[in-house]
């Protein structure tokens, strides 16, 4: 008998692969050497699941984020298949593609590169509603306050301009505007590896309450594990474009199986040594 469909995963991801041309040196021209390839995302298969928060962890250049934006096709894969819901990525265009890209937000380590500098939170947050013709979105003001409270922040936030706020404010306009579209899943490619500590923990709790309010799946993309540590049920590790361990955080970070994933661990400062949530196992 098949599954029911409540059960399937909400995103499925089988044997996805890219390769960049690397930059082709002069002597490589003079010498008509053909740009070498370079696989950076691996033959990579996991499955997220609806309301899981997915940690993608690796060192830098091990291929989180080319896998990260591949979801949507911000990279276009050259192989492999992406599943989402009962709709195949890959083979998407037009308003399909649209459709999935609303349900698949990103958020990203820099909010400028998602925010208009001259355009004040609340338009920002009222205009990316208006596209997808959210609901609620008739009344600009209540629709705007709406959003901005799932992220803590006061309506009047929405007067101002995004220069005007921290980095962990902006940072939470960033996330509003990607939740003023109604997504399922928010993909977070280092949204809090710049930020401080203390503000560090306070998004990070944003973003499992918003799990838990809205019944996000997120998947969380951090070099450093000690943040992974804080948000994720389950962790990937990533190595050279490859999930070379895949599981429960805590049974990763205390049992690592993975001789790459003992080297990052044993790579961790002590005074930030990783301790997942719901301690050992
Ligand atoms: N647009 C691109 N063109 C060529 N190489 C790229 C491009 N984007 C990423 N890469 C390469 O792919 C590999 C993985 O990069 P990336 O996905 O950014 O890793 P991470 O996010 O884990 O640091 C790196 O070797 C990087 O140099
Ligand atoms: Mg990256």
């Amino acid at each position: 008998m098949n599954a029911s469909p409540d059960t399937l995963p909400l995103l499925r991801v089988t044997q996805a692969v890219k390769q960049f041309v690397l930059r082709r040196t002069l002597g490589d021209r003079v010498a008509r050497r053909p740009g070498v390839l370079h696989t950076a995302v691996d033959h990579v298969s996991f499955e997220l699941g609806s309301g899981e928060v997915l940690g993608l962890a690796g060192g830098s250049g091990s291929g989180k984020t080319t896998l990260a934006r591949m979801l949507i096709r911000l990279v276009e894969p050259d192989d492999g298949q992406i599943m989402f819901g009962d709709s195949d990525v890959r083979a998407a265009s037009g308003h399909a593609l649209r459709e999935i890209r609303r349900q698949m937000q990103m958020v990203f380590q820099d909010p400028y590169s998602s925010l208009n500098p001259r355009m004040r939170i609340g338009a920002a947050i009222f205009e990316a509603g208006k596209v997808h013709h959210q609901p609620g979105v008739d009344d600009e003001a209540a629709f705007v306050a709406r959003v901005l409270d799932l992220v803590r922040l006061p309506a009047s936030a929405a007067r101002r301009f995004p220069q005007e706020l921290s980095g962990g404010q902006r940072q939470r306009v960033a996330i509003a505007r990607a939740l003023a579209v109604g997504p399922k899943v928010l993909i977070a490619d280092e949204a809090v590896s710049a930020l401080d500590v203390s503000i560090q923990t306070q998004l990070l709790n944003l973003f499992l309450d918003l799990r838990d309010e809205l019944g996000l799946s997120i998947i969380f993309v951090a070099h450093q594990l000690s943040v992974i540590a804080e948000v994720a049920d389950r962790v990937a590790i990533m190595h050279e474009g490859k999930i070379v361990e895949i599981g429960p955080t805590a049974e990763v970070f205390h049992r690592p199986q993975h001789d790459y994933t003992r080297s990052l661990l044993a790579a961790h400062p002590s005074h930030t040594a990783p301790t997942p949530r719901g301690g050992s196992v």
